[in-house]
């Protein structure tokens, strides 16, 4: 295909699954035209601001087995730790000293009472913090629809709950084949988050084993198809002590899952001009500047981790992630410095909504 028709189906309004596959395959120049496509439709839609979410890594208790993630139950060499109300209050807190307008709580996966009644309790906590002030995302797996009620009554308002692939047989092939791991009730969640009024979020890995170019225009169709209001899309990253290890040979090398990431985040950015898009830190584990690509791919959402440091190791979903060692307030200057060079600001002290989802509440 030469330059003229891939520049053609950059300015397409309907994409299908075959224009975006030509244009996930593209490489080189015609890579380097999605990507400056998809910046340049992110600036008209929501000029050039970076919103924060202060990321809480509340505890990495799982109850499920997905044979990817580091904090799976079956990966004994993890030490299991729980913030205290104190921690997670004073990590809010930190938030909302440092402007970042909204904090992300994400944990393993827990359905006990205890949990649900805690979370309950911590996010109407942090809603108590300067009267309301900071916006709450929740990253907290797969619950009753009735759970989900209760935080948002609580005042959560974003839920990201990432679908890792939308194509039931690779989900079942990343996932053990048993109820706890139901494709279907993945996809039921995400339209119990919406029933309930969430601003919902989902998400895949890319460059998972036996991953096809078919697979990731399909995810990209089913987030459109799920009309989502934020997306959260990152490489995969073997971790050594989960069993899709073994197929580590079997995957796109770290540039070329760099790459497609970026290519994904740009076509989406191009099919739904107006979500939240993160720019994951798993990007800027394969590459130190990931994050900033994927900002210029399309991304508009950073979430710098606020967990205390103690406990920051034990959070390996994969290995090697991004400011392990670092503390809020350097990771924040660090922002606003590495943003500034990529021609972004970072909007503080706002809830950063993504107009796709203002818009649309106001209809
Ligand atoms: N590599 C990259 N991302 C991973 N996640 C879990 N394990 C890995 C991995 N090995 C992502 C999943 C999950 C989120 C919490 O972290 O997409 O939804
Ligand atoms: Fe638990 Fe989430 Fe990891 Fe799955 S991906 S094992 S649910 S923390
Ligand atoms: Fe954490 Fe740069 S964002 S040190």
């Amino acid at each position: 295909m030469n330059d003229e028709q891939f520049r053609d189906i950059l300015y397409r309004q309907d994409l299908d699954r075959e224009l975006i596959k030509v244009l996930l395959a593209a490489e080189g120049s015609q890579m380097e035209m999605l990507l400056r496509r998809a910046l340049e439709v992110k600036l008209e839609h929501m000029d050039n601001y970076v919103h924060l979410r202060g990321l809480i890594e509340y505890g990495n208790v799982c109850e499920k087995n997905c044979l990817y993630c580091g904090l799976r139950r079956g990966n004994g060499k993890v030490a299991r730790y729980c913030l205290s109300d104190d921690e997670v209050l004073s990590c809010a807190r930190l938030a909302h000293d440092l402007g970042y307008g909204s904090v992300a709580l994400q944990s393993g996966e827990r359905s006990d009472p205890e949990f649900i009644a805690k979370i309950e309790y911590l996010v109407r906590e942090i809603k108590k913090i300067d009267g309301g002030s900071l916006g709450i995302t929740l990253s907290l797996g797969e619950q009753t629809e009735d759970t989900y009620c209760r935080w948002f009554d609580a005042g959560a308002h974003r839920y990201l709950l990432r679908i890792e692939s939308s194509d039931e047989e690779l989900y079942y092939r990343i996932h053990p084949r048993d109820a706890k791991h139901s494709f279907r009730t993945r996809v039921d969640c995400l339209e119990a988050l919406k029933r309930t009024g969430y601003q919902t979020g989902t998400g895949v890995m890319v460059g998972l084993p036996s991953q096809t170019l078919d697979h990731l225009a399909g995810d990209l169709l089913f987030f459109r198809d799920m009309d989502v209001a934020m997306v959260g899309l990152g490489p995969y990253i073997p971790h050594p002590d989960t069993p899709l290890y073994r197929f580590k040979g079997a995957i796109p090398s770290a540039k070329e899952r760099m790459d497609m990431t970026l290519k994904m985040i740009a076509v989406l950015r191009l099919m739904m001009p107006e979500i939240n898009m993160v720019a994951a830190t798993a990007n800027q584990t394969i590459d130190p500047q990931g994050r900033e690509k994927a900002i210029q791919a399309g991304a508009n959402v950073i979430m710098p981790n606020l967990t205390p440091g103690e406990y920051r190791e034990s959070y390996f979903i994969y290995p090697d992630k991004a400011c392990v060692k670092d503390m809020p307030d350097h990771c924040q200057t660090c922002l606003d410095i590495r943003l500034a060079a990529i021609g972004h600001r970072i909007q503080y002290n706002a809830w950063g909504d993504s107009p796709a989802f203002t818009k649309k509440t106001k209809k």
